[in-house]
Parts: C-alpha cells; sequence; structure tokens
C-alpha cells in the first residue's frame, strides 16, 4: 500500500509540521507501508500534482495549522478522492476556529471555561473579563500567540496593539492548577497526561518541542472519578465536533476545586519526539508505527 505524506505546510506550525512528518514516514515504512514523503509548500498545484502522477493508496495527513488542519487541504483530498488521515473538512474547520468549537462544547454540554470573542479594538479598551485571563488567537495552535493577563500587569493594550492574529480574539478565564491532555483514538479516549512545564510560566511553544522543555507524567495523578470525566469529556468533544482517528483534548485542570475545563481538541496532534499522543498510545501498548498504521487504516474521504 502507498501512503503519501504530507507535512510542512505554510502555517506558523510548520517546523513542528516537518518533525511530526519525519517521525511518520520512518515509522510508516517501519509498519511495511511504501511512503512517499511531500514536503508542501506554498505551491499547492505542486502538492496536487505529486498527489496525482501516481495517486497513492492513502494520505497520511501530518500537517498542522493552517491550511493543513483547518480543512483546506482535506477540502482538496475530498475532491481528489483520496482517503486521508484524521478528521473532514467539517470537523477540521470547527475544531480549528476557537469560537465554534467552544459553541459546539456548550451545546454538547461539555466543561468549558468564560470567554469572550473581542476585536482589537475592544481587547485596547478594556478588559474583556477580569484578571487573570488568556488571550489567544482564534485559529492557531501549538500556543502561537498565547498570552496570560494576570492581575495588575497592564500588557492588555500592548498586547491589543501588537495582535496580527486576525481582526478577533480569544479571550477565556485563567484556570489556575494543571494543564491535562487526552488523546483519543476513534471510540476510545486513552488516558490522561500531566503537563509540567518547566522552561517557561505556561506549556508554551519552547516548553512543547525543546527535548526536557517539559514532563509529562501519564497516568496523571488525581482523584480517580475526575481521570475518568477527562476520558469521558475528551471523547465527548471527538465525537460532538465529528472528528475521524485520532485526536487530542487539552485540559484545565484545578485540583482544589475539582474544576475540569476544556480547552481545545487538536484534531492533527502532535507527532514529534516529544509529543503527548505518542507517548499515551505507547502507555496503552500501541508503539508508534503502530499507532501510525491504525491512522491510515482509518483513513476516508
Ligand atoms: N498543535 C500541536 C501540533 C498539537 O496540538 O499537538
Ligand atoms: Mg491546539
Amino acid at each position: 500500500q502507498t501512503v503519501a505524506v504530507l507535512y510542512g505546510g505554510k502555517s506558523a506550525e510548520r517546523e513542528v509540521s516537518l518533525s511530526s512528518g519525519r517521525e511518520c514516514i520512518v515509522a510508516l515504512r517501519e509498519a511495511g507501508f511504501d511512503v512517499l514523503p511531500i514536503e508542501v509548500t506554498e505551491d499547492l498545484p505542486a502538492v496536487i500534482h505529486a498527489l496525482t502522477h501516481p495517486r497513492p493508496d492513502a494520505v497520511f495527513n501530518a500537517l498542522h495549522g493552517r491550511y493543513g488542519e483547518d480543512g483546506c487541504i482535506q477540502g482538496v483530498l475530498d475532491w481528489l478522492g483520496i482517503p486521508y488521515t484524521h478528521s473532514g473538512v467539517r470537523a477540521s474547520a470547527l475544531a480549528m476556529d476557537k469560537a465554534a468549537a467552544k459553541a459546539v462544547f456548550r451545546a454538547a454540554g461539555l466543561p468549558i471555561a468564560e470567554h469572550r470573542l473581542v476585536t482589537r479594538d475592544e481587547l485596547e479598551a478594556a478588559d474583556p473579563l477580569p484578571m487573570p485571563y488568556v488571550v489567544k488567537p482564534v485559529n492557531e495552535g501549538s500556543s502561537v500567540g498565547v498570552h496570560i493577563v494576570k492581575t495588575g500587569s497592564n500588557c492588555r493594550a500592548e498586547i491589543a496593539r501588537s495582535w496580527h492574529y486576525g481582526d478577533h480574539a480569544m479571550v477565556e478565564a485563567y484556570v489556575p492548577g494543571r494543564e491535562l491532555t487526552v488523546g483519543v483514538m476513534g471510540d476510545r479516549a486513552l488516558a490522561v497526561t500531566d503537563i509540567l512545564a518547566d522552561a517557561g510560566t505556561f506549556y508554551d511553544y519552547e516548553s512543547k518541542y525543546a527535548a526536557g522543555g517539559s514532563r509529562h507524567v501519564v497516568p496523571a495523578r488525581m482523584p480517580e472519578e475526575d481521570y475518568a470525566r477527562a476520558l469521558d469529556v475528551a471523547l465527548r468533544a471527538h465525537q460532538a465536533l465529528g472528528c475521524r482517528g485520532a485526536s487530542r483534548a487539552d485540559f484545565r485542570y484545578d485540583e482544589e476545586q475539582r474544576n475540569l475545563v476544556l480547552l481545545e481538541v487538536n484534531t492533527q496532534p502532535g507527532l514529534t519526539p516529544t509529543s503527548l499522543l505518542p507517548e499515551q498510545a505507547a502507555h496503552c501498548g500501541i508503539p508508534f508505527p503502530a499507532l501510525c498504521a491504525w491512522m491510515v487504516k482509518e483513513a476516508r474521504h
């Protein structure tokens, strides 16, 4: 079976995707696939040419961020009629748009933080929520553009003035405590990982991808009931968005208040050497090549 791996792309997460893609290429070869690596650049016609001369049996989508995770490339692959890994157009577009995803989560009765979608001008004018709160782009990943505004800081107007992630920003109440994540494979939530960021004040880009930038504890140590709840919410979020294949739900968890809040679902979870989904799969006895092979088996268009 021939599998084309799409990686790179033109989003802010290009480097992350190059890393994910390299891991997947090696793993898929190990799993016995005929692998055709296709590094995606600005040149979409070149990608379409590579995907049609000859056509692969499936596409492994190792792209992250804009165009690769938001439904764009999924639409191209639907159009071409080539099965691809992970979510389709609609779930990808919904999950990538933090405002749309929150509306779906709320309708599904899932726990989310208080939030506001604000324009740059509104953010510059006043605090949209009581401090502390988080300001984030509506459609980026890997913590690109994420700012925490803490009590006593006056950086809000400055963030607003230098904002270059579109006309709007998502503002969300900051939940103190821990950062958790739950990987989902189809109808199974894998495990809860506790993320302890060492490098920065939170699990930012640096701590996500620098070797030793964060420590991961899997399974997370927390009350059994809350652990089960995190698994359940991750699976229901995956289903509410209509995700396919694997996804990964990110949470904040305040252990004192026993407050668990769903932040987002990543439809193209990182597959780099420091990434969380492969670690959880391994914890469940699924080696990385088997995880990638499963993703190919679930490929649809
Ligand atoms: N956006 C990165 C790749 C992740 O969620 O793992
Ligand atoms: Mg994300």
